[in-house]
């Protein structure tokens, strides 16, 4: 799933050139390259509300997008944001329904009424540290876009690499059927990736929470609007109809300790249910493992994320079950840090 407390900016893998253009804009301290773009060095005022209260920042029908970027900037500057452009370009070309490289071209563009208002109560939400892929009801995963909102966890990256090990398993099976269960399938990320790169196998995705399950399936319906996962509601493996050859899952894994030490992005907004794990953060994978037996075919895969403390007591976990793994390995994400624990029996 992801290390909480660095998640990376919510705002980054939106769209792919949105998230090269983030990766630029964080480097770009002293803000030349971004403010050249938006006329830098005019500090607007007369589009501010003189009060200071950050709620009751107004903009001024007529705003041109190069001042109405300055100053949003410096509102969410105020948090203390590292990313206080970059959010600011994406949440206007969000409201303007163009893209960033639009706004560079456009700078002297004139906003309408409803867009100031609706860029102001963006930027408001921002502020309160509302993670920007709910600002945009939709997050980029595996290069899909996932509609997102407070029901579900805001897909992560390196997520992307249990897709990756799922699908390596699938065609380590070519030619044979293959039954896939994503378990805590949240937005359905993995369960629908996976069904879209891999159309000839049947996937399961299950949560407890039927609110996730209602967002995946409005998009897989978007997605695969002929097919895809079939999605179940319940705790871990119970409603899963039939053995499976690959389970995956990126279930909760904070220990209780460490949630309230959360970036206020990721506690103050993502559901607490797919964050928790008890004292340890290891409830729901030890329970998980517990219900493998005759769950998983024989010859079959169990890959899961964890956070990268908890390797080594999953590893031990995996190696004490009964009937026993075949082979129980850890696996370092794209960035190091080990991230997947993989059971092949
Ligand atoms: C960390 S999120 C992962 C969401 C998605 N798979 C992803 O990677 O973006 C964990 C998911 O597990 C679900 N969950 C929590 N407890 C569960 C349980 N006992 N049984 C099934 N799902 C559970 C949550 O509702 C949440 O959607």
């Amino acid at each position: 799933m992801f290390e909480r407390k660095e998640s990376p900016p919510e705002g980054d893998g939106l769209v792919p050139h949105l998230a090269a253009d983030r990766a630029d804009g964080r480097h770009d301290a002293e803000g030349r390259k971004e403010g050249r773009d938006v006329g830098a060095g005019a500090v607007p005022d007369l589009e501010v509300s003189p009060d200071e209260d950050p709620f009751n920042w107004i903009l001024t029908t007529g705003t041109t997008v190069g001042r109405a970027l300055i100053s949003a900037a410096q509102r969410l500057g105020e948090t203390n944001s590292e990313t206080e452009r970059l959010d600011s370009q994406v949440l206007l070309a969000h409201v303007l329904r163009q893209n960033r490289s639009w706004l560079f071209a456009h700078h002297e563009h004139e906003l309408s009424e409803e867009d100031c208002r609706r860029y102001a109560d963006l930027i408001r939400r921002r502020r309160r540290r509302e993670p920007v892929a709910y600002l945009l009801g939709r997050k980029e995963f595996y290069g899909l876009e996932f509609g997102v909102d407070r029901r579900v966890l805001i897909p992560r990256p390196e997520t992307e690499l249990l897709v990756d090990l799922v699908l390596a398993q699938i065609s380590d099976r070519a030619g044979r059927p293959v039954v896939v269960a994503d378990i805590g399938t949240g937005s359905g990320a993995i369960a629908i990736t996976v069904a879209m790169h891999a159309p000839e196998a049947k996937v399961y995705g299950l949560d407890i929470s039927r609110d996730a399950l209602d967002v995946a399936e409005v998009n897989k319906k978007r997605l695969i609007p002929d097919g895809g996962p079939e999605f179940l509601e319940g705790d871990l493996l119970s409603p899963l109809p039939e053995p499976a050859d690959v389970i995956v899952a990126n279930l909760p894994y904070i220990a209780d300790e460490e949630y309230s030490g959360l970036q206020s992005d990721v506690r103050d907004y993502e559901p607490r249910l797919a964050l928790k794990a008890g004292a340890e953060g290891l409830d729901l994978i030890e329970r998980l493992l517990e219900q493998l037996p005759n769950r998983v075919q024989d010859r079959g895969a169990v890959l899961l994320e964890i956070s990268p403390r908890q390797g080594e007591v999953v590893q031990r976990m995996a190696q004490e079950l009964r009937p026993k793994p075949s082979y129980v390995g850890l696996r370092r994400d794209y960035s190091g840090q080990v991230r997947m624990v993989t059971l092949e029996y």
